[in-house]
């Protein structure tokens, strides 16, 4: 996510602001900008690539730009790679109108079509400066004031935003407006402070104003004002602050890794639309073409941890839908045992980072052998996304937490959507089942949503396991591969020993391994395979295990089997890992937790393997 700050008073703004981005350099960043101005002379702007030591540097810290009203911004790319180009704020041609921007803006290309008519040229890949020209489009052609400005955009804008935006015509002043991405506004001592979060503008105040969806606010010197889309006033009360600097940076979480459990839905609903448009998946920004994608004889999935994971879980999905062969690798093996690819294969590289060692090793590897690569990545412009042919970017936002969980969801989501693409251009699939999937997929934001609220029961039951020492994580089909995740996250943060088991594969040797009160995790969303895992369940029970069972909602016999049981909504079986790994993360820090273990950071583990 990107971070927004503003100040207008009547102290020099440019330290202030680099002062507020320092704060939010947490949420993960590529470039950063500044724009400040001096009474009502022209908006100077400094935007660099990197850290904000580039920007300080540039900038004397902060001195050499003059002014005591500014905007200053860190962005983490989704549009446009990490570039001075593309980083904000961005303006107008003639500067008349500055703004910085934390979002994603859905229809950006329509609205660049229609301001391109209207004889605006771009200079940026970025949706954000397509959205400053809207605005100064508006503001020209009615010459009104910027909230009306300002409103008539925020009427042709699809997507999420926090816009803060400079107008030459109004010295002193800062507007700003939102869509679901946040945004505060604090007011102290003569001067007026925006951010994209608390810990920006902690160190000057703590009571602050929650601006509401669709709605204005103009910061002038040590006063706010608020108006409606139509441009009413608004009264609002401020909100005190309780949070120290350190819980404001995990939004009141105790840890990265249950913030980004709980920003699952809004990751995976981004990612979604970033490729669903109305009915249809678009994966034209990838560039691999309908007849590239029907060409496709043989899918190779490679990948490290836990997107090694979603891959086992994409092969049950696109070998169903598309009917074409795939093969799931770790990385590290792939790259040494001379992988023999067709021709025509797709080598899939799925990597959160977009950095790791394996894995970008595996892409070379398949590029030496002329095979076509697609990426699924979270980092715009990391190496593995500018080394393949074609890269599809999750929507996840920066991940901090060293344990993975929304970029794992939104790469799932990537999947399931590339499958059914796949199965549509191959023609293996009808319309109607094609339209009742997409459906069904845009309802897993929702039920992600109502697996969270079951929180407090796993807290509950994980926190009578924090001394196990062997836990199993049995499944079939989707189930043994969603086994796999919810292993390792227990492993990774609580360092409780486990293991993924393929349910049928127990009586092969590892049924000797169950013991009295040995924890099994039995994973039953496959209705078609619902039966056979009671079987299992009860040969681990009759061994002494202590089972819990994770099934959907109206499976209640499995509590017959079961010491202890989830329940999920219903969904097509393909999508079941989307919702069935919640649990499972949240056991996963909830076991650490009850440890008192190191949950963001956990014991000789890093974010990003870069090293063999
Ligand atoms: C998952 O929780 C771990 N952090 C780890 O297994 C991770 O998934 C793996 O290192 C791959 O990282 P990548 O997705 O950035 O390539």
């Amino acid at each position: 996510m990107c971070g927004i700050v503003g100040y207008t008073g009547s102290e020099p703004a440019a330290g202030i602001l680099l002062d507020g981005l320092s704060k939010l350099e947490y949420r993960g960043y590529d470039s950063a900008g500044l724009a400040v101005r001096d009474g009502d002379k022209p908006i100077e702007i400094v935007k660099a690539k990197g850290r904000l030591k580039v920007l300080r540097e540039m900038t004397n810290e902060g001195e050499s730009m003059r002014g005591d009203c500014g905007i200053g911004h860190t962005r983490w790319a989704t549009h446009g790679e990490p570039s001075t180009e593309n980083a904000h704020p961005h303006h107008s041609d003639d500067m008349a109108v500055v703004a910085v921007h934390n979002g994603i803006i859905e229809n950006y290309v329509d609205l660049k079509e229609k301001l391109a008519k209207n004889g605006y040229s771009f200079y940026s890949e970025t949706d954000t400066e397509i959205a400053t020209k809207l605005i100064d489009y508006y503001y020209k052609k009615y010459r009104g004031s910027p909230v009306e400005a300002l409103a008539r955009a925020m009427m042709r804008i699809r997507g999420s935003y926090a816009l803060a935006v400079l107008f030459k015509d109004h010295p002193g002043e800062i507007y700003a407006t939102r869509q679901d991405s946040p945004m505060i506004i604090g007011v102290s001592g003569g001067a007026s402070y925006l951010a994209s979060d608390v810990p920006a503008i902690l160190k000057y105040t703590r009571n602050v104003y929650y601006i509401d969806n669709m709605e204005i606010a103009r910061l002038r010197k040590g006063g706010v004002d608020f108006y409606t889309v139509d441009e009413e006033p608004v009264e609002k009360q401020t909100v005190q602050i309780t949070w120290d600097a350190e819980a404001a940076e995990r939004g009141g979480y105790q840890h990265f890794m249950i913030k980004e459990i709980h920003e699952q839905p809004k990751a995976v609903l981004d990612t979604i639309n970033s490729l669903v448009k109305e009915c249809e998946i678009d994966l034209g920004e990838s560039g691999i073409s309908d007849e590239a994608l029907r060409g496709v004889s043989q899918v190779h999935i490679v990948a490290c941890g836990s997107a090694y994971h979603v891959g086992m879980v994409a092969q049950y999905v696109l070998e169903d839908f598309a009917r074409v062969p795939v093969r799931v690798e770790i990385a590290s093996e792939f790259r040494y045992r001379r992988p023999i690819l067709q021709k025509d294969a797709l080598v899939v590289i799925i990597s959160q980072s977009g950095e790791t060692a394996d894995s970008l090793a595996a892409l070379r590897e398949a590029k030496a052998q002329g095979v076509t690569t697609l990426a699924i990545v979270n980092v715009v412009g990391s190496t593995i996304a500018r080394e393949a042919d074609h890269v599809i970017y999750t929507y996840a936002g920066p991940e901090i937490a060293v344990a993975t969980t929304k970029a794992y969801s939104t790469q799932l989501i990537v999947c399931y959507l590339l499958a059914l693409k796949l199965a549509q251009v191959r023609q293996e699939i009808e319309l109607e089942a094609f339209e009742r999937l997409l459906g069904e997929l845009r309802s897993l934001p929702g039920k992600i949503e109502r697996v969270l609220e079951d929180e407090e029961r796993i807290q509950w039951f994980a926190s009578k396991f924090s001394n196990a020492k062997d836990a199993f994580f049995i499944g079939r089909g989707i189930d043994y591969a969603v086994g796999m995740e919810g292993s390792l996250k227990l492993k990774e943060v609580s360092y409780v020993h486990s293991e993924a088991y393929a349910a049928g594969e127990l009586k092969h040797g590892t049924i000797s391994l169950i013991e009295n009160r040995t924890l099994v995790v039995a994973i039953l969303t496959q209705q078609s395979l619902y039966e056979k895992m009671i079987s299992n369940m009860a040969e681990c029970k009759s061994r002494g295990a202590y089972l819990m069972g994770l099934t959907n909602y109206g499976n209640y016999n499995v509590e017959d089997a079961a010491d202890f049981t989830v329940y999920i909504p219903r969904t097509d079986p393909h999508f079941s890992a989307s919702l069935a790994v919640i649990p499972l993360q949240l056991m996963g820090y909830y076991v650490s937790l009850s440890k008192g273990l190191d949950v963001d950071k956990p014991r000789n583990l890093a974010k990003s393997v870069t090293v063999e």
